[in-house]
């Protein structure tokens, strides 16, 4: 993989030494520096990872000038266009898009994983009514390593495919049963005749006496389920974000699959994350008016107000992220057709406009991600708030599985441990009460 090395010199020592740079298929070149601290006894310093990159992945490719995403290569609005969650998924997880056998075979064993251990239920039940769904995710999602530990032998590629299906078919159910809990509402069980999104869809609104009668509930609407698919689609993978290299740093250590996913979960539950897409409908309800919106790019600007502009900005994207072009496209289509639309919308576009005016965003790159618009449509579906990064959990457990098995089939793999710059005390002796 070295195609060139580039030299680094130290004019003290007297030294040059030649580290490979490696070339991908698209994208920057790397510089091998393993050697770096044996060679020269130092460290590379980069909080923020923003020049680092942890690995070697074929799953997902991000041109963040360029604003390209590409799923396996395949470029999203493709994906977008064409594709459904589970057939992205079977793409991530195999590298392939499957023939209709493939794929049928594939949804029919995610249909045969997708129920839950009763006792997992009453491990929900045992959370408050007021929990907030994401602490519950976290908590229920980690608790299937208690499930599933013994005889799970994670060096077997079977047993992880296995496991990936699993987490694939569980999470919509988990996710539907912790939104349930907090409401109050019966469970709903899975139905085989629905398929993914659909199945999602019913377990969150549907009622214990209509759920296997009425297909044509309004929840069931096909622009319904098109837009879930879409959203799922947008959120499967992006390459090595945070919460995916919160699963790989945990998987590292080959720490159960479950109790990984569990980790990743938490990482993109951060409103500098996953959790930015409620934190966007919480800003623009106190915003509340576009007659407000200056004062709150003047709040975003002042170093000295830790108010940020949420769903703008990205570490990798310095120019439009393709997903949020394609997520506004679909809002403006699923609000032309409400009688009333979502006023949230006109005052998110009001936004972006006075806002990729100032030169402050301009001069910083600043351009609204992906989760600027996700929120408006899954308010449109009557997706509660809090439930708007679960549904990001959800369609991010494609990546997470995917990178795993990834990480887990490299033989080359070694458990994560970055050092540090330390600045902290030199050493001292231990001093008693008197002597302090
Ligand atoms: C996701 O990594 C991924 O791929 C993530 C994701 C995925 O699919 O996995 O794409 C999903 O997490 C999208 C991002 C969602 N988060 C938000 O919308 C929260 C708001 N955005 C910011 O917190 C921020 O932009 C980040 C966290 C997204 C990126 O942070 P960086 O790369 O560390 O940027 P930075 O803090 O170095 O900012 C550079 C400058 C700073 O100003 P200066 O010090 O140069 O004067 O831009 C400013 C920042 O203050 N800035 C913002 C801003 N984002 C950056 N100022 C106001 N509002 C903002 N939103």
């Amino acid at each position: 993989m070295a195609n060139k090395t580039l030299k680094i010199s130290d004019e003290e020592l007297g030294k040059t030494v030649s580290f490979p740079l490696y070339e991908g298929t698209l994208g920057h070149p790397t510089l091998d520096i393993q050697a770096l601290n044996k060679e020269y006894g130092c460290f590379t310093f980069d909080p923020g990872f923003a020049s680092t990159a942890s690995c070697k992945s074929s799953i997902t490719f991000i041109d963040g000038d360029e604003g390209v995403l590409l799923y396996r290569g395949y470029p999203i609005d493709q994906l977008a266009e064409h594709s459904s969650f589970l057939e992205v998924a079977y793409l991530l997880m195999h590298g392939e898009l499957p023939s209709s056998d493939q794929f049928a075979e594939f949804e029919a064993e995610i249909k045969g994983y997708s129920n839950i251990h009763e006792n997992l239920r009453g491990f929900i039940e045992g959370f408050h009514y007021d929990a907030h769904p994401m602490a519950m995710m976290v908590g229920v999602v980690g608790s299937l390593s208690a499930f599933y530990h013994s005889q799970l032998d994670i060096d077997d590629p079977e047993h992880r495919r296995i496991s990936s299906m699993r987490m694939l078919a569980k999470m919509p159910i988990i996710a539907a049963a912790c939104f349930r809990h907090t409401t109050g509402e019966a469970f709903i069980y899975p139905r085989t005749d629905l398929d993914y999104c659909e199945n999602f869809l019913n377990m969150m609104f549907s009622s214990p006496s209509e759920q296997f009668f009425i297909n044509e509930a309004d929840y069931l609407d096909p622009l319904a389920v098109k837009a879930l698919n879409l959203l799922f689609i947008l959120h499967a993978d992006h390459e090595q974000n945070a919460s995916t290299s919160t699963v790989r740093l945990a998987s590292s250590t080959g720490a159960n699959p479950y109790a990984c996913i569990a980790a990743g979960i938490a990482a993109l539950w951060g409103p500098a994350h996953g959790g930015a897409n409620e934190a966007v409908l919480s800003m623009l309800a106190e915003i509340g008016d576009v007659s407000r919106i200056p004062e709150f790019i003047a709040r975003a600007k002042d170093k000295n107000d830790s108010f940020r502009l949420m769903g703008f900005g990205h570490r990798v994207y310095k120019n439009h992220d393709p997903r949020a072009t394609i997520i506004r496209k679909t809002c403006h289509e699923i609000l032309a057709k409400q009688e009333n639309p979502d006023p949230l919308f006109a005052l998110a576009l009001g936004l972006e406009e006075i806002a990729l005016k100032d030169e402050y965003f301009i001069d910083r790159k600043l351009y609204p991600n992906v989760d600027f618009y996700s929120g408006i449509i899954y308010k449109a579906l009557n997706i509660p708030v809090e439930m708007f990064t679960v549904m990001f959990t959800i369609a991010r457990t494609a990546g997470w599985v995917s990178h795993w098995q990834e990480l887990m089939a490299d033989p080359a793999k070694r458990i994560g441990r970055p050092r540090q710059l330390y600045t902290g005390k030199g050493v001292r002796d231990y001093k008693s009460f008197e002597q302090r």
